[in-house]
């Protein structure tokens, strides 16, 4: 019995070990996964299910095995790991699928990827992988599909390439490669997708080898510096789905024997080259064709009947040189739903029956010579969104039923013919946001129905034939920034609901037959920037009120028949315009108006006084007494005051030695050998030194015993501890300051402000920089000094100086940091207009994400310089830096702020694109830059300015990139050392 249980109790205890032996033995695939995670760096918690207690790694995230428990796939996209390349996942057998995309994976691929001898599939897109793309790949003799999409690979693309047996996905976009599109890639006869875009190739001739890829479906060759014309054997390429040859310097013709053997063809994106001639035939064979693009190109001639035939979704051949008719048949293909055929010579009219066959949503064919009526089945099918047909000459009037058009967006008429009264229910529509009839020959009345237009927010009627009064209405537009209707001939009163606009920017009325006084209540207007009623038959006092619009800087009451006084509180504004002239004004000149600066102001107002008329000494008596009384009154605050400015200086000035104390016995931590005592530094905080202010604190300039000068930040007590609370993040959130004093102590760069030292105590932190005595970029651009002009040379100079700045942070700096707070204010410049870039206070270390994901999603950033990725990711990205450069770029160029009333509804980015498309550069160019003289380096810069405010991240250029281009254009830009 007894023995009985000792075997009993032997066995259970051997069975017991034997268990435990199992499922405490991890096996060796287990175990190399495991030692792939110890070499990188993981959010917490993301891998915490890869645990040695398994016997197989199978169940773990991300890992897929075989009936044999081996593992066949790994899958970690978009997990936040960083840390190299982890070459030893190629010991795991049977691995044939391998994704870590989205990651930050930033070493260089190692020549020995090729013992991952098994995989079919490798997809590190999106990390930040450096160095070379290694020759061993096509030893991977099983891959099918390879994507290295946007990361930092550079070089050349291996001739070994052409030896891949098997691949068919071969996606290079959107790195650094700077060889040349190799025809080897020719070889790769299984390949079906090839994406080579966005890479500084050096140009190339499109490789005629690519021609023998007889399989491919898919050809995307965005922007990748190729020359010369397309090879004819293309024509080979009877498989192909879409062709994207967009943005190169391709030329010559498009030849009709190649179109016609893309038999497959679905989309083609040619625009943006330099292709001439005119458009071939043979499109007839294209019945799969629906996207068809050649915009931005030389092509002269008609537009191909034939092409028209196809059922085309969408037809771009803006800005060429085509004229002609447009084909009535591309009405009549059932999937049309945009027509861009704007800058053009186009003569005719629009095809009657446009819109009637298909959801039709966008229609852009300004700039032609098109004559004819607006057609009436464009919204047909409730689908159209933008009408835009400025600059034509057509006649007629706006079709009734577009009144019915609900889902209309963007309405521009300007500059045509179009005459007859608009149709009522037009006013009211709710999804306009902006309506521009300017100069045509309408007439007839606004309509009552405009209260329907709740999206309004640009409403531009000037120069028309406009009459009636303006209808009450107009005041519930909430949306509304600029109302024009200059030029018209509107009458009654000037409509008292205006003041409930609070949008409202730009209320031009002049030219027309007004009457009545400017309502009470304007000072509620508190964006209006312009107001204009001149030439009308206003009458009444000048509200005193007027002098409290906030941002007012352009008032024009001229030719009316306002009375009274000047109101003194006019003083207040800062205005660039200011007239006053043919009214019946009487009394004086406020005193800051009596000079030379505004001598046409008041002129024409018989009862004003100036110096050389002697109208007003009856009432200067009066004038007299009063003042006197009012010096007395003045003498006495006065006195009161100066004796309470003694008492709180007694009071502020124990508090300031106290603090004085408090900061010169703690510890200051130098970051460089100094030529100064930091003690001095305290001493000089004085309000008289302050030389700008910022949300954090404010910057004193100090100028130290030997000479030297600094600029010394000193933070807000409340910012940096509201700013620890308010984040909640406890420990690993750090403050401001903290942030500025690590990132930049380290850092020295000639286009990085230079942090010398900072003090860092309880009740004070101060932070001290090298000092730049020509101020911010923004104050330089947009600031009320104006003191010195920046030439193009200065401005290329400074968008070079900062990009190197930016780029070094981005690719040079280890670990790599994120500034997330790039704007035209943070870029200072030295004596020799030299730029730095300033201000780390929400700067990221990129290694940092790995702490936790509650920390990145502190948005930060400037007011329209966000990219708009924010809105639905909040990775931190140098991709955000790039689209915030990208409108410090676009600041440069057309020298306006990047929010602005004059830019509408529209952010800078925003504003330039469609400024381009329907103006021309000329328009988008800073008036104060010679841009004839630099026209072609303007057009670079600009181009870049676009690139980076993409807004897909994958579009926008690295700044390594962008400082290449920038470095070119600096060093063929004459005169640029001058
Ligand atoms: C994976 O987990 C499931 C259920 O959680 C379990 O039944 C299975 O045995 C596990 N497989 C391996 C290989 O560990
Ligand atoms: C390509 O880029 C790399 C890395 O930036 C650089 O070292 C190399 O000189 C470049 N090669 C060419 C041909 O420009
Ligand atoms: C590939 O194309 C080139 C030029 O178009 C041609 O000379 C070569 O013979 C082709 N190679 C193969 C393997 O077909």
């Amino acid at each position: 019995m007894q023995l009985k249980t000792s075997v009993f109790l032997f066995l259970l205890l051997l069975y017991t070990l034997h268990f435990n032996y199992i499922s405490l033995a991890l096996n060796q695939e287990g175990l190399y996964l495991q030692s792939v995670r110890l070499s990188l760096s993981e959010p917490p918690g993301f891998l915490s299910d890869w645990s040695d207690r398994d016997a197989t790694p199978c169940n773990w995230t991300g890992v897929t095995c075989n009936r044999r428990y081996s593992v066949v796939s790994l899958i970690l996209s978009g997990a936040s790991l960083s840390g190299s390349f982890p070459i030893t996942l190629c010991r795991l057998p049977s691995l044939s699928k391998l994704s870590l995309s989205s990651n930050s994976i930033n070493s260089s691929l190692p020549l020995s990827i090729s013992s991952c001898r098994n995989l079919t599939y490798l997809d590190l897109s999106q990390n930040f992988i450096v160095g070379p793309l290694p020759s061993t790949l096509s030893d991977l003799h099983f891959l099918r599909y390879l994507n290295l999409e946007g990361n930092y690979l550079s070089g050349a693309i291996p001739a070994t390439f052409g030896l891949f047996p098997q691949l068919e996905v071969l996606v290079l976009a959107d790195n650094l490669l700077n060889g040349t599109v190799s025809g080897a890639l020719g070889n790769i006869t299984s390949l079906k997708k090839l994406v080579l875009a966005y890479n500084p190739f050096l140009p190339t001739h499109l490789p005629p080898e690519l021609g023998n890829l007889t399989n491919l479906e898919e050809l995307w060759l965005t922007d990748c510096h190729l020359v010369g014309p397309i090879p004819h054997t293309f024509n080979t390429l009877s498989r192909l789905k879409n062709l994207d040859l967009a943005t190169n310097r391709l030329t010559g013709l498009l030849i009709p024997t190649l179109i016609s053997q893309l038999k497959s063809i679905v989309q083609i994106e040619l625009y943006n080259n330099s292709f001439t001639g005119n458009l071939p035939g043979g499109w007839s064979n294209l019945t799969e064709l629906r996207r068809f693009d050649a915009s931005m190109n030389e092509l002269t001639g008609t537009i191909p009947n034939e092409l028209c035939e196809l059922p085309l979704e969408s037809l771009n051949l803006f800005e060429n040189q085509l004229e002609g008719l447009i084909p009535e048949s591309i009405a009549n293909s059932p999937n049309l739903h945009e027509l861009k055929l704007f800058g053009n010579r186009l003569v005719g009219s629009l095809p009657s029956q446009l819109g009637k066959n298909s959801a039709l949503q966008i229609i852009d064919v300004t700039n032609n010579n098109l004559s004819g009526e607006i057609p009436q089945f464009l919204c047909q099918n409730g689908a159209l969104e933008d009408l835009v047909l400025l600059n034509n000459a057509l006649s007629g009037s706006i079709p009734v039923n577009l009144g019915k058009c609900h889902t209309l967006q963007r309405v521009r008429l300007q500059g045509n013919r179009l005459y007859g009264e608009i149709p009522a229910q037009f006013w009211g529509l709710p999804n306009v946001y902006l309506l521009d009839l300017y100069e045509n020959e309408f007439s007839g009345n606004i309509s009552h129905f405009i209260y329907g237009a709740k999206n309004l927010s640009t409403l531009a009627i000037s120069k028309n034939k406009f009459s009636g009064s303006i209808p009450s209405e107009i005041g519930s537009l909430d949306q509304l920034v600029e109302f024009l209707a200059d030029g018209n001939e509107l009458s009654g009163e000037f409509p008292s609901t205006i003041v409930n606009i609070e949008q409202l920017g730009r209320l031009d009325l002049s030219n027309n037959d007004l009457s009545g006084g400017i309502p009470k209540g304007i000072q509620s207007l508190k964006q209006l920037n312009e107001l204009n009623v001149a030439n009308n038959r206003l009458s009444g006092d000048i509200p005193v009120e007027i002098g409290n619009l906030p941002v007012l800087n352009y008032l024009d009451l001229s030719h009316n028949n306002f009375s009274g006084e000047i109101p003194v509180s006019l003083q207040n504004l800062k205005l660039n315009k200011l007239n006053l002239s043919s009214n019946c004004l009487s009394g004086d000149i406020p005193p800051l108006f009596a000079n030379e600066v505004y001598r046409d102001s008041f002129l024409g107002n018989p009862g004003l006084c100036t110096n050389d008329s002697g109208i007003c000494n009856h009432k200067g008596r009066n004038k007299i007494r009063v003042f006197s009384w009012a010096l007395r009154s003045i003498f006495v605050i006065a006195g009161v005051m100066f004796l309470l400015s003694i008492a709180w200086f007694l009071f502020k000035y124990k508090k300031l030695k106290k603090l004085n104390k408090n900061t010169t016995i703690t510890k200051w931590t130098s970051f460089h050998k100094l030529g100064f005592s930091e003690f001095e530094i305290t001493d000089s905080l004085k309000e008289a030194n302050v030389i700008g202010r910022g949300a954090s604190g404010k910057v004193y300039k100090v100028v130290l015993s030997n000479g030297e000068t600094v600029a010394v930040k000193k933070l807000h007590e409340r910012h940096y501890k509201d700013e620890n609370n308010s984040n909640g993040g406890g420990d690993s959130v750090k403050d401001a300051f903290e942030v500025e004093v690590d990132t930049l102590g380290k850092i020295r760069h000639k286009n990085i402000v230079r942090l010398w030292c900072c003090c860092n105590t309880e009740s004070c932190k101060l932070l001290v920089y090298e000092y730049m005595p020509n101020g911010s970029l923004g104050d330089l651009l947009h600031g009320n000094s104006k003191c010195k002009l920046l030439d193009w040379p200065m401005r290329l100079r400074i968008a070079l100086d900062a990009a190197e700045g930016l780029s070094y942070l981005h690719h040079d700096s280890v670990p790599p940091i994120v500034h997330r707070d790039v704007k035209s204010n943070n870029i200072l410049l030295d004596e020799d207009f030299g730029a730095k870039i300033s201000d780390f206070g929400v700067a990221k270390v990129v290694k940092a994400v790995k702490k936790g994901v509650e920390s990145m999603s502190v948005i930060a950033g400037s007011c329209g310089y966000i990219a708009p990725e924010y809105a639905y990711t909040l990775r931190v990205n140098e991709k955000s830096d790039i689209y915030s450069f990208g409108i410090v770029i676009l600041e440069l160029v057309t020298g306006k702020p990047p929010i602005d009333g004059e830019l509408g509804d529209k952010d800078l980015a925003g504003w330039v694109c469609t400024t381009l498309d329907q103006k021309g550069i000329n328009e988008v160019v800073d008036p104060k830059l010679d841009s004839t003289r630099f026209k072609r380096e303007i057009c670079r810069v600009l181009d870049i300015g676009l690139l980076c405010t993409s807004t897909l991240p994958i579009n926008r250029p690295s700044m390594r990139r962008v400082v290449n281009t920038l470095q070119e254009l600096v060093a063929t830009t004459p005169l640029m050392d001058a």
